[in-house]
C-alpha cells in the first residue's frame, strides 16, 4: 500500500508539495515535512508544539487520557511491581529482564558505583553553598575527563559502558554534592544494598552512628526514581539528543540535559512547588493564591500544575500522591500541614472553572516535593534527584539516537526578522 500523503499548497503558487504521512504504533499520525525545505519554504513551530523531532520506541504518552508507557508497560504497573534497575534495563534494552539478566545488569551497575578518587578533589573546588544542580552539571560533565576508555561512541559496547557508569555513579555523585554542602564526609557506596537503599545510605549515613535506611522510605525513593525515569521528548531529553547529534560524548550530553532540567518550568518545579506550599502556609490563604494564578497580569503560576502534554491527571501524580501518604505515615507526619494544603489546593483547583477549562491538572512535581522533604531531603536536592532518575531515560534516548544509521546533526532553521543587508558604517559616521 502506498504511503498516505498530505498536500501543502502555497497560496499564489500553482505547485503543491506532497508530504508523506506516517503512523506510529500509538498516537497521532505525523506529516513528514523533511523535504519541505527543498521547495524554498520552512515550517515554523516555536516550542515544538506540533512537531515530532524524532522517531522513538522508548516511551509513549497519551496526554488526553493521562497514559504513560515505558516500552509499552503502564507506569502504574511498573511503579507497583518493578524496581528502578528493572526499569533502567527495560528503557535501555526494550524488554524487562529475566532473573539472570537482572542479576547480570545489577552486577554491572554495582561494579561502577564508585567514582575516581580525584573526583572528590574536583568537587572540593566548589563553594559549599553552591546550588547542587550547578555542582552536578560540573561533575557529570567532568566524568568525560575520567573515563576515556569508553568514549568511542561508534562502538556499541562503549555506549553501553557509559550507560552503566552514568546510572551507577549518579547516586554517588548526588550524595557527594549533598554531603559537601553540609560539611560531612562522603559515604562510600555499599554494593550489597539496593539502588535506592544505597542512595539513601550515602545521603544520611554518618561515621559516628550505625543506621540503615527505613524500608518504607527506600521503597518510596525507588518509586520516585521509576516515576521520573523517562518522559519521551521533553526539554531535557531533547537537549541530550541535540547535543548528542553532534557526536559529543555521553557524559557531556547528560550534563547538557541536567542544565535543561534545572529550569522551574521543567525539573525545577518540584523545588518551586514545595516553596509555594510553604509560602501559602495556611489552607485559609489558598484562595488568594488561586486568584493570583488566574490573574493574567500576575506572573505567578501554581507550581506543580499544568503540563504541555497532559490535559488530564498526570498518571505519575496519582502514584506520587499515594507514595506521599505512605511516607508521611512512616515518618509519623500524617498531619503534615503542607500535605493538607496540597490536598485542599488540588481540590479547589480541580473544581475551578479556569483550571477546568484550560485542563490544568497536578503534575508529578506537585506531590514529589512534600514526599522528598518528608524523607529528609532538602529542597535544593529535589531537582538533583530528578536528574539522577532521568539519567536512565536520557542515556536510553542517546543510545537509540546514536544507533540509528539515519541520524543526522540536529540543526533547526529560523524565521529571520532582523535587519536587511546593509553596508558597514565607520565609527565616526555612526549616529
Ligand atoms: N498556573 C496557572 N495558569 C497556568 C498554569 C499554572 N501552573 N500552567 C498553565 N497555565 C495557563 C497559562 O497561563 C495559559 O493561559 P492562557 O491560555 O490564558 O495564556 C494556559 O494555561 C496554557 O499554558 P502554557 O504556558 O501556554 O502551556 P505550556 O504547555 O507552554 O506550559 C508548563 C506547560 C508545565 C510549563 C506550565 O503549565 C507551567 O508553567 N506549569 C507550572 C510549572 C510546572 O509545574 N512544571 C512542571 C512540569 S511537569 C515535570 C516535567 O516534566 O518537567
Amino acid at each position: 500500500m502506498a504511503d498516505p500523503k498530505a498536500q501543502l499548497k502555497l497560496m499564489g503558487s500553482k505547485q503543491s508539495i506532497e508530504l508523506p504521512v506516517r503512523s506510529g504504533t500509538l498516537g497521532p499520525d505525523v506529516i513528514d515535512v523533511n523535504q519541505v525545505g527543498k521547495n524554498g519554504v520552512f515550517t515554523f513551530d516555536p516550542g515544538f508544539v506540533s512537531t515530532a523531532s524524532c522517531e522513538s520506541k522508548i516511551t509513549f504518552i497519551d496526554g488526553g487520557k493521562g497514559v504513560l508507557l515505558y516500552r509499552g508497560y503502564p507506569i502504574e504497573q511498573l511503579a507497583e511491581k518493578a524496581d528502578y534497575l528493572e526499569v533502567c534495563y527495560l528503557l535501555l534494552n526494550g524488554e524487562l529482564p529475566n532473573k539472570t539478566q537482572k542479576q547480570a545488569f545489577t552486577n554491572n551497575i554495582t561494579m561502577h558505583t564508585m567514582v575516581h578518587e580525584q573526583m572528590s578533589h574536583f568537587l572540593n573546588g566548589f563553594r559549599r553553598d553552591a546550588h547542587p544542580m550547578a555542582v552536578m552539571m560540573g561533575v557529570v560533565g567532568a566524568l568525560s575527563a575520567f573515563y576515556h576508555d569508553s568514549l568511542d561512541i561508534s562502538i556499541p559496547e562503549h555506549r553501553m559502558m557509559s550507560a552503566y557508569r552514568l546510572i551507577a555513579k549518579m547516586p554517588t555523585l548526588a550524595a557527594m554534592c549533598y554531603k559537601y554542602s553540609v560539611g560531612q564526609p562522603f559515604v562510600f557506596p555499599r554494593n550489597e544494598m539496593s539502588y535506592a537503599e544505597n542512595f539513601l545510605n550515602m545521603m544520611f549515613q554518618i561515621p559516628s552512628e550505625d543506621s540503615k535506611p527505613d524500608p518504607v522510605l527506600v521503597r518510596a525513593m525507588d518509586r520516585i526514581f521509576m516515576l521520573h525515569a523517562d518522559h519521551e521528548q521533553n526539554a531535557s531529553t531533547s537537549t541530550v539528543r541535540l547535543a548528542g547529534s553532534t557526536g559529543a560524548n555521553p557524559f557531556a550530553c547528560i550534563s547538557a540535559g541536567i542544565a535543561a532540567l534545572w529550569g522551574p518550568a521543567h525539573g525545577g518545579a518540584n523545588e518551586a512547588a514545595l516553596n509555594m506550599l510553604e509560602e501559602i502556609g495556611d489552607v485559609d490563604r489558598i484562595g488568594e493564591y488561586i486568584k493570583r494564578a488566574k490573574d493574567r497580569d500576575d506572573p505567578f503560576r501554581l507550581m506543580g500544575f499544568g503540563h504541555r502534554v497532559y490535559k488530564n491527571y498526570d498518571p505519575r501524580a496519582k502514584v506520587m500522591r499515594d507514595t506521599c501518604h505512605e511516607v508521611l505515615e512512616a515518618v509519623g507526619a500524617h498531619d503534615n500541614p503542607l500535605f493538607k494544603i496540597a490536598l485542599k489546593l488540588e481540590k479547589i483547583a480541580l473544581e475551578d472553572e479556569y483550571f477546568v477549562e484550560k485542563k490544568l491538572y497536578p503534575n508529578v512535581d506537585f506531590y514529589s516535593g512534600i514526599t522528598l522533604s518528608a524523607i529528609g531531603i532538602p529542597s535544593t536536592m529535589f531537582t538533583v534527584i530528578f536528574a539522577l532518575a532521568r539519567t536512565s531515560g536520557w542515556i536510553s534516548h542517546w543510545i537509540e539516537m546514536i544507533s540509528d544509521e539515519a541520524q543526522r546533526i540536529g540543526r533547526p532553521r529560523q524565521l529571520y526578522t532582523g535587519a536587511d543587508t546593509r553596508d558597514f558604517v565607520p565609527i565616526d559616521k555612526r549616529k
